[in-house]
C-alpha cells in the first residue's frame, strides 16, 4: 500500500466519523430528540441489572484466569508503529482469559463470549492494554444503544424474565445490535481459551517512524489453529474445563497467538464496533504473543488491571469512536466497585 492510499483511506474513515458525530446532535430527523448521553456510573449500574450483581467481581469478563506471557514484534509491526512493543525485544505481557458477562459461576461450555484482556509493559513505564472479544463485532455502536439493548434485556421481577415484546422491539430498531451473538451462535464452544480468535472490534491507527499511517482492526488468531467442540463434547466437558485446559496447555508450551492487524481501505468503517471490516483485506502479522505461564491462585496480577483500551503506546491511536471512549470511565467504575468490595478472583 502506498502512503497516498494510507492517508486516504484514514482520511475518509475521519471522515465518516464527522458524519457519525453529526448525527448525534440532539435532535435528529423526525423531530425526536436523541437519547441523552449515558454515564458511565448508570451503564455499570445497569450491567449489574439486567445480567446480576456480584460483589468483588468484574462486572463483565468475571470468570476469568490471570496468566502471563510474552511478545515479541515482527519486523513488519516495526514498519508500521513505532510502539516500543514493535522493537523485536521480547515485551512481558499480562494476560487475562475470561468468559463473557459479569457472572463468575458462568459455565465454559456454553456458545457464549470469551476474553483476551492484555497489558504490554513497555521499556520506561509505558503501558497498552486490550480486551479483545471472541466476535468481529461488539452487540452497541455507541453507549446509549447499549443501555437500550441492556434494558430491554433486564428481567422484569415478576417473571424474572425479560419482557420478549420489549427485547424485540429494540433488536427490530436496531438490528445491529444482533450482530454479536448471532456470530457467537454461529461458532461451536472453543475447546480452549487457546483455540478461538479474539477482535479488538475497534479501529486503531498506527504511526511508523517515517510518519506515515495505517489503519486497521486487529484479530488474535491462534498459532494452534480454532478448535471446537460438538454439542456431546461440550456436554461431556461440564461447566468448568477451561481453567484447567489452559494450565496444561500452557505448561506443554502450546498456547501462542499471531497479532494481526488487516488493514482498513479507502471506505471502511473504522468507528463503528458494530460493523467489521469487509472480508479479505490484507492482514500484517504485527508479533507474536506466547502465554508462558498461569497464575497459581488464578489473579496473579490481573486484580487491579482493568484492561482499558484507550491506554495505548505512543505510535498506537483509537479512532473517534464512542463506544471506545466510552470503556475508560466505566472501566475504572467497575474497578472501584469490586475493589471496594474486597476485589474477588477465582
Ligand atoms: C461502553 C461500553 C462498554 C462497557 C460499559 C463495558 C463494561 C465493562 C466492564 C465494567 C468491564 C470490567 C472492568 C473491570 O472491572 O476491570 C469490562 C471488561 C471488558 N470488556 Fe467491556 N464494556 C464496554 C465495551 C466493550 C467493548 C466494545 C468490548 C469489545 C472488545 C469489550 C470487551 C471487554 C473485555 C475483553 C473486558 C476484559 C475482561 C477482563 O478483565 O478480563 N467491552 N467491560
Amino acid at each position: 500500500m502506498t502512503q497516498a492510499h494510507r492517508f486516504s483511506a484514514l482520511s475518509l474513515s475521519l471522515a465518516a466519523a464527522g458524519f457519525l458525530a453529526s448525527l448525534a446532535s440532539p435532535v435528529v430527523a423526525g423531530g425526536h430528540t436523541a437519547p441523552a448521553p449515558v454515564s458511565p456510573v448508570a451503564l455499570v449500574d445497569q450491567f449489574e441489572a439486567t445480567g446480576g450483581k456480584f460483589e468483588g467481581y468484574r462486572r463483565s469478563g468475571a470468570k476469568g484466569i490471570c496468566a502471563m506471557g510474552e511478545f515479541v514484534g515482527s519486523s513488519e509491526g516495526k514498519g508500521i508503529s513505532s510502539a516500543s512493543a514493535f522493537s523485536g525485544a521480547k515485551i512481558p505481557v499480562i494476560v487475562r482469559f475470561s468468559v463473557g458477562g459479569g457472572n463468575p459461576k458462568a459455565p465454559d461450555n456454553a456458545k457464549s463470549q470469551r476474553n483476551l484482556a492484555l497489558q504490554f509493559d513497555l521499556p520506561g513505564g509505558e503501558v497498552w492494554q486490550h480486551g479483545n472479544i471472541s466476535a468481529p463485532v461488539f452487540g452497541a455502536s455507541t453507549p446509549e444503544q447499549l443501555m437500550g439493548r441492556l434494558q430491554s434485556l433486564q428481567p422484569d421481577p415478576a417473571t424474572k424474565a425479560a419482557d420478549p415484546a420489549k427485547v424485540k422491539a429494540f433488536a427490530d430498531a436496531n438490528p445491529e445490535v444482533l450482530l454479536q451473538g448471532r456470530h457467537i451462535a454461529s461458532q461451536p464452544v472453543p475447546a480452549s481459551y487457546a483455540s478461538v480468535n479474539y477482535w479488538g472490534v475497534h479501529g486503531f491507527v498506527f504511526t511508523n517512524a517515517q510518519g506515515q499511517k495505517t489503519a486497521g482492526k486487529w484479530i488474535f488468531e491462534p498459532v494452534g489453529g480454532v478448535q471446537g467442540l460438538t454439542d456431546d463434547q461440550a456436554k461431556e466437558k461440564g461447566a468448568n474445563f477451561l481453567f484447567d485446559d489452559i494450565r496444561q496447555r500452557v505448561a506443554a508450551g502450546q498456547v501462542a497467538f499471531n497479532f494481526n492487524l488487516e488493514v482498513a481501505e479507502a471506505g471502511d468503517v473504522l468507528d463503528k464496533a458494530t460493523v467489521p471490516l469487509p472480508a479479505g483485506r490484507k492482514k500484517v502479522t504485527l508479533g507474536t504473543l506466547k502465554v508462558t505461564s498461569v497464575a497459581a491462585d488464578a489473579g496473579g496480577a490481573c486484580l487491579n488491571v482493568n484492561f482499558d483500551p484507550n491506554r495505548v503506546p505512543k505510535g498506537v491511536e483509537g479512532v473517534n469512536d464512542p463506544m471506545l471512549k466510552a470503556r475508560t470511565a466505566s472501566y475504572a467504575v467497575s474497578m472501584g466497585r469490586r475493589l471496594a468490595e474486597g476485589g474477588k478472583q477465582q
